[in-house]
């Protein structure tokens, strides 16, 4: 990626800085030493002159007094430089972000994306990462039928979760076009096309907040009544009633005091808030006791209940579930079609299914 100045500038500022720091931070206790002796010095020097007459103790203590006044000030002047370097440093961080090339833009003059049954249609569609050796994805086209569920399996690197980054436009991909019901979606606004989809991922990203505004984040006008009903549908409201202040309990970052399926539904919980007609969903492959394993399916079912679900799965709960399921190999669709119809006419399917649904 091409560097820009401003990044250079801080970097420059920063690394001198902090040599010139370091400098300093050795030096501070050498430097409080030696000024003490030479006060201590200057006092006996002067004691001396007084005593022989020389200069009045009146001048004397004008100019001690001085001093101290003047010492504090100048001291704090040398600790500017030290400021001056934390605070490129943390420029460079923030400046490294604010750099970065926005590839994806929001055009206002778009029109907003409408939606009738919510069907996604891919239409030969590539996509490489910028990283990628060889596309992630290769000429696919695939039918996912609004207001049903769709399962994508597949091995790992098969290309899942690139197919799912690609609908809200987190990625462009290079070739094909990807519809929602029936309008491109780089045609149409990027919020529009955003407000309609809720994406559950496997790492379910929580603020250092409160669970009210965690959930709430999905719908920043949301009542409590209203966080409550989408807590209950995720059952999540047991486990939030537990907690010491409720709703109020604030959740460190990335929610360390949660565990995995607690933070699952906390996120399914934002998603049914969101209430939007696209459910993206990608099943963690960590496993759950059981206990929690049949809450987190209950709040799934309640999530994609009439909405279009595309769903990785990873358990054989939510392949029962889904009414159409995609086959997924090296970025291709080997095949498609029910589960049974998949187990009847796909070996590949049957190996990946004993060998990765059976847990
Ligand atoms: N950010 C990225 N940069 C470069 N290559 C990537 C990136 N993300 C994924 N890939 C590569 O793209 C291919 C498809 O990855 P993808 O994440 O879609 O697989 P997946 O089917 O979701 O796998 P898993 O089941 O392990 O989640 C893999 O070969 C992967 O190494
Ligand atoms: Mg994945």
């Amino acid at each position: 990626m091409k560097k820009n100045r401003s990044s250079d500038a801080i970097k420059h500022l920063t690394d001198t800085q902090i040599k010139i720091g370091k400098v300093q931070i050795r030096a501070a206790p050498i430097m409080e030493t030696l000024t003490g002796f030479m006060i201590a010095g200057f006092i006996y020097y002067a004691g001396i002159l007084i005593s022989q007459g020389e200069i009045g103790i009146n001048n004397f203590f004008s100019f001690l007094a001085a001093m101290m006044l003047a010492y504090q000030p100048v001291r704090s002047l040398a600790t500017v430089n030290m400021l001056i370097y934390q605070g490129a440093a943390a420029g460079q961080r923030v400046f490294k972000i604010i750099d970065r090339e926005i590839k994806i833009k929001d055009d206002n003059k778009l029109p907003s994306l409408q939606i009738d049954k919510s069907n996604i249609k891919f239409d030969n569609v590539s996509f490489q990462y910028e990283t990628g050796k060889e596309r992630a994805i290769k000429n696919i086209s695939i039918d996912i039928e609004g207001e049903k569920i769709t399962a994508l399996v597949g091995h790992s690197g098969a290309g899942k979760s690139t197919i799912l980054n690609l609908i809200p436009r987190f990625y462009e991909p290079q070739g094909g076009k990807i519809y929602l019901d029936s309008q491109e979606i780089n045609k149409v606004s990027l919020k529009s096309l955003r407000d309609k989809i809720s994406l559950v991922s496997q790492d379910v990203i929580l603020f250092d907040d409160s669970v009210e505004n965690n959930i709430k984040y999905a719908k920043l006008d949301a009542t409590e009544q209203e966080v409550k009903n989408a807590c209950k549908l995720a059952a999540a409201d047991e486990f939030i009633d537990k907690l010491p202040n409720k709703y109020k309990t604030l959740i460190g970052e990335n929610a360390i005091r949660l565990s995995g399926g607690q933070k699952q539904r906390i996120s399914i919980a934002r998603a049914i808030l969101k209430n939007s007609p696209i459910i993206l969903l990608d099943e963690a492959t960590s496993s759950l006791d059981a206990d929690s394993e049949e809450k987190v399916q209950n709040a799934i079912f309640n999530l994609t209940k009439n909405r279009t679900t595309l769903v990785i799965a990873h358990r054989l709960s939510t392949i029962n579930k889904a009414d159409k399921i995609i086959l997924m190999k090296d970025g291709n669709v080997l095949k498609h079609g029910t589960h049974s119809e998949l187990l009847k006419n796909s070996k590949e399917y049957e190996s990946l299914y004993k060998k990765q649904m059976m847990h």
